[in-house]
């Protein structure tokens, strides 16, 4: 009976030296769970209990690290996807500015995970007792003797030979150590865990009775009933009645060039294409050309209109006039419209509008095509083997 409550066998020994061997010695006689307790730190114990280098480490790394990704990645999130918001006008996913608060979680998570690790899978918390407390044994080691204990819990241990074997190594004096009463966590009684329900269920149901079915307090009102206007709304507090205000006349958006010619004939300054003719925009260009301008002006541009008169067909665009118009003066006709046209450029962003001008060159030249054309499709006919005229 008395073995089975046994923790462990404690041996005192009156100078460091002492202590020294003699954990040297348990641990070379194959001891695995042993303590040794001493008033001051002694050098080179670790080295002779065979101590390792602790394990709390990997706990602070797997933390700081988890920690670290966790918040980096939710910063990019709430930033870049959740609600994107411009900043200083930096990039929405703009990581040099998350660096600072990953650096502050890294730490803090791994801080506080070594902490928290420490007290609960070293310290065995909630647990506050250690068999030591209240031995005599304890109260010696923290005064001036130097103490080693050896636990039953060791594969091969007797505990007349362990006695024998401390007495050998020149122990003072010998105790036994026993297994403390089993705890009882008195918060984690039913009795306490039923009473904790109980008040927090009358109190916050007697509160929300009270306030919102005895008293009508909506509680926290704080933002409903701010004084505001609502988008669309009319207010007393502009004269015109109106809650949304224009912009300021002649505001013009952020990044945008008003056209200069607007409303005029002809531009008086050389307007320049910024595209290139690529395949892309030539691409662009014949979709939005096919779309806007071919019922009036025909699907070559020859003025071959679908409208059947019911409108002013649009002129051929491969009159000696046309060709001769610089792509400036075109893209002046679209924005502005001329005559019976009417303007596009509500309809055709500005960009689309020059990629329209580079495919009507394309329609240009193609009515008058120039001998090195011949030559150019007579080599992409042989490259690709295909009739590249139809
Ligand atoms: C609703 C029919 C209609 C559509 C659509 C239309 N045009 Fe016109 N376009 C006309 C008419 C009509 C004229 C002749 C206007 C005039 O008398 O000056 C014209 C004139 C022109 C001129 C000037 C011709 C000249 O002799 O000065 C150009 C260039 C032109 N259009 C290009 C386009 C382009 C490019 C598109 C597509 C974005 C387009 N048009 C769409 C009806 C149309």
């Amino acid at each position: 009976m008395e073995t089975k409550n046994l923790h462990s066998v404690a041996a005192l020994f009156d100078t460091p030296e002492k202590i020294i061997n003699a954990a040297n010695k348990v641990k070379d006689a194959g001891y695995k769970k042993f303590d040794v307790n001493t008033p001051y730190p002694v050098h080179g114990m670790d080295k002779a209990m065979g101590l390792g280098q602790s394990k709390i480490g990997w706990i602070t790394l797997f933390f700081g690290f988890s920690g670290a990704i966790f918040i980096f990645l939710f910063m990019g999130w709430t930033m870049a996807m959740n609600y994107p918001y411009v900043v200083g006008g930096k990039p929405f996913f703009s990581f040099p500015a998350f660096i600072p608060i990953t650096f502050e979680v890294t730490v803090l998570s791994g801080s506080i995970a070594t902490i928290v690790g420490m007290l609960a899978v070293f310290f065995n918390l909630p647990s506050l007792n250690d068999p030591i407390q209240d031995s005599d044994y304890l109260k010696q080691v923290s005064t001036d003797k130097f103490g080693i204990l050896i636990q039953a819990a060791n594969e091969k241990f007797d505990k007349e030979k362990v006695v024998e074997f401390l007495k050998s190594l020149g122990a003072s004096t010998i105790e036994y150590i026993y297994e403390p009463e089993k705890e009882e966590f008195k918060i984690l009684q039913p009795k306490f865990m039923v009473f904790l329900a109980l008040v927090a269920i009358l109190t916050s149901g007697g509160t929300y009775v009270t306030l919102n079915k005895l008293m009508y307090v909506i509680p926290f009102n704080w933002m409903d009933r701010q004084s505001k206007s609502n988008p669309q709304s009319e207010t007393t507090f502009f004269h015109d009645g109106f809650a949304m205000r224009m912009p300021v006349k002649g505001t013009i958006a952020k990044g945008f060039m008003p056209y200069p010619y607007q409303g005029q004939a002809q531009p008086n300054e050389v307007l320049s294409n910024p595209t290139l003719p690529t395949k892309e925009i030539l691409e662009l260009g014949q979709r939005k050309f096919l779309t806007f301008c071919s019922p009036c002006h025909g699907n070559y541009a020859d003025g071959n209109s679908r409208l059947r008169g019911q409108f002013p067909p649009g002129p051929t665009l491969h009159s000696d006039k046309i060709i001769g118009y610089s792509d400036g003066m075109i893209y002046n006709i679209i924005t502005n419209g001329q005559n019976a046209m009417p303007s596009y450029a509500y309809q055709i962003p500005r960009e689309q509008r020059w990629a329209i001008i580079d495919y009507i060159r394309v329609l240009q030249r193609a009515q008058n095509p120039k001998p090195s054309d011949f030559q150019a499709i007579s080599q992409l006919k042989k490259e690709s083997g295909k009739n590249v005229v139809n």
